[in-house]
């Protein structure tokens, strides 16, 4: 294939060649929008660093899940932010929590669309630790038991699948071994399997107020210099029962996406975070680039690295688009 015989150019020359020879396509079904909901009613309140992005009260939870659910996106993620933290982060399994209600409240309203919860104690505990702390160490053991009541009760309020994202190892077994019990053994588990110490997440931790209070995550999250690890957090998590592994970030790690695509044989979803949202939407702001087209073409690129599933925070315009 030399040039002259070969010429790439003669199929990109039109709309149509371009259209017939395209390799990788996003869909509207690749696609999960997270959603952070807070106490109250018809509470639309901005999210200073995620533009576009609220702290929503049930009904208006319901409302944006309507909005998603019409624009072909087939799931939510629901975060709470709860009406109090303490050192056990209580409200993150209690019935009447915030993510319980708003579960029940979208399970209620928009019975088409999927609810996934994210299964995590850091925006419930006043440490803001995705674990139990013991004398400053974040405690493994300690917190799988609180991992698996709070996943039980997303799932009694209604919840379709669960996603840990806390990083304390043997958690999905535990969660496993706890639904299976209670008789949810039909509910799916995505594991957040991969999930780097990184900077990318800083928006979200204003948006669900669940900074580290003291230190930070790199005891329990991945190193970003890693990716054999990456196969073992995986392979790991698969044999303890996930279901879905999620890489997360995406930007910085579509090399992993693309390795455990290779290597390992479950839906791969990557988590498309915060800071990558929150960065294109800046750079829109402030007039320098062309967000929308940025934002289309991210996700394409995570898509042809390996992710089965995006988990995005632009889900409802990336949608819109593609079935304008
Ligand atoms: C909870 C959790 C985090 C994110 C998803 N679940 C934050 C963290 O680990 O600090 C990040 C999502 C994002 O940045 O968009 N553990």
């Amino acid at each position: 294939m030399l040039f002259p015989d070969y010429r790439p150019r003669r199929l990109r020359a039109n709309t149509n060649f371009r259209r017939m020879i395209r390799e990788t396509r996003l869909s509207c079904d690749d696609l999960i929008l997270p959603l952070f909901a807070v106490e109250g009613k018809d509470v639309k309140k901005p999210i200073e660093s995620m533009p576009g992005h609220f702290h929503l009260s049930c009904d208006q939870i319901v409302k944006k899940a309507k909005e998603a659910c019409d624009a072909g996106v087939p799931a939510i993620i629901l975060f709470g932010l709860p009406d109090k933290k303490d050192e056990l982060a209580t409200r993150a399994y209690a019935k009447d929590a915030i993510v319980q209600k708003a579960i029940r409240a979208v399970k209620e309203n928009v019975p088409d669309i999927t609810v996934i919860t994210d299964v995590c104690l850091c925006a419930y505990t006043d440490h803001g630790h995705c674990g139990v702390v013991e004398n400053g160490i974040i405690d493994n053991d300690a917190s799988l038991d609180l991992l698996a009541r709070t996943a039980l009760s997303h799932v009694q309020a209604g919840a379709d699948m669960v996603a840990p994202s806390d990083m304390m190892d043997g958690r999905v077994a535990e969660i496993r071994q706890t639904l299976d019990e209670e008789g949810f053994s039909q509910i799916p588990i995505m594991s957040y399997a991969v999930k780097y110490a990184s900077a990318f997440y800083g928006p979200f931790r204003q948006a669900a107020d669940s900074a580290p209070q003291f230190g930070d995550r790199k005891t329990y999250q991945m190193d970003p210099g890693n990716s054999d690890e990456a196969i073992r957090e995986a392979t790991m998590d698969i044999e303890e029962g996930a279901d879905i592994i999620m890489v997360k970030p995406a930007l910085s790690y579509l090399d992993i996406i693309y390795r455990l695509k290779q290597e390992i044989d479950l839906p791969i979803a990557a988590y498309n975070v915060s800071g990558e949202y929150s960065i294109m939407k800046a750079g829109e702001l402030m007039g320098w680039v062309d967000a929308k087209k940025m934002i289309m073409e991210t996700l394409l690129s995570i898509k042809r690295a390996g992710a089965d599933i995006i988990l995005t925070y632009s889900a409802i315009d990336a949608a819109r688009e593609l079935n304008a």
